[in-house]
């Protein structure tokens, strides 16, 4: 099996984050202007990700309820991100308990909890500073999350971190850059793509080096536990509840959402890098690939 990364020296690559992360690393309580107006005519996201951009609901919404709407949906992407973050924090502090903790890995991946602590506090935050509910997955999935935080290592632990990594990369990419977009969420966005970039380099090596060699049943258990992560990660993005907070008919914006042609080819085409990154160290294969169709990935 070869990666389609080149994987360095697990200690090299470290070194270089570590320096990377000397030189720029962000305090967002000090960065973000938390007391700034939220403008009333700014998307809470790029309205083009909206789960309901391209309906016949949305052209027939106002554009007050398009912002409404693009709040919920922006507060409900953080606060997936932020509950992700915390299962990451978890698996990072166990995959270190018993290395070496003078080994740059090991310093690094201390240093990654650092940045998805001040991360998770920024997403709480925003979500807040929008007047937003806190959203979080679907009771249910926070339930199994909690379980399955326990048992989440080896390859697939980092491959699902990446994965929801890049799912959150892909979007906040559109949002910094997006002048319809509220200040707070562009802030929020920039800070985390430019820190996130370095726990991606380090959890695609992870993988590659975890993955080599791997027996043809292990490579099974990998593939479907990583799907199964993606699966829910992607499912629980956008809260159903997000379309009756914003003054929406909730069963027929549901029902149009569920059947949105435009946004299952933005993600299918936004998530490309990440599909062909997990397909090149051999992660796609079998009933994984039905998972990763049924949230439009593949
Ligand atoms: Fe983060
Ligand atoms: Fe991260």
């Amino acid at each position: 099996m070869t990666a389609s990364i080149v994987v360095s020296d697990r200690e090299e690559t470290a070194q270089r984050l570590l320096a990377s992360s000397a030189r720029k690393s962000y305090d967002p309580m000090v960065e973000v202007d938390w007391e700034a107006p939220i403008p009333d005519d700014k998307f809470g996201l790029t309205p083009e990700w909206s789960t309901l951009y391209g309906t016949a609901l949305w052209d027939e919404m106002t554009e007050e309820q398009k912002i409404e709407l693009t709040k919920h949906e922006a507060a409900s992407v953080s606060s997936v991100g932020l509950w992700f973050e915390i299962l990451l924090m978890q698996m990072l502090l166990r995959d270190v308990y018993g290395r070496d903790k003078h080994s740059r890995h090991v310093q690094f991946a201390l240093t990654e909890v650092a940045d998805e602590c001040r991360h998770s506090v920024m997403f709480a935050r925003a979500g807040e500073r929008l007047n937003m509910p806190s959203y979080g997955p679907h009771p249910a999935i926070h339930k199994l999350g909690r379980i399955w935080g326990g048992f989440f290592r080896g390859a697939n632990a980092y491959a699902s971190v990446m994965a929801a990594e890049e799912i959150l990369d892909m979007m906040q990419r559109d949002f910094m850059k997006d002048e319809r977009v509220q200040p707070v969420t562009r802030t929020v966005s920039k800070i985390h793509v430019l820190e996130e970039a370095r726990h991606i380099r380090f959890a695609r090596e992870e993988v590659g080096r975890r993955i080599e060699g791997a027996s043809w049943a292990r490579l099974q258990f990998e593939r479907l536990n990583t799907a199964v992560v993606v699966y829910f990660v992607m499912k629980s993005m956008i809260r159903k509840d997000v379309y009756a907070n914003a003054g929406l008919d909730p069963e027929r914006a549901a029902a149009e959402a569920k059947n949105n042609q435009h946004y299952k080819d933005t993600v299918r085409t936004s998530g490309s890098k990440l599909m062909q990154f997990l397909d090149g160290v051999g992660l796609v294969g079998g009933p994984s690939k039905r998972l990763y169709k049924r949230v439009h990935l593949l």
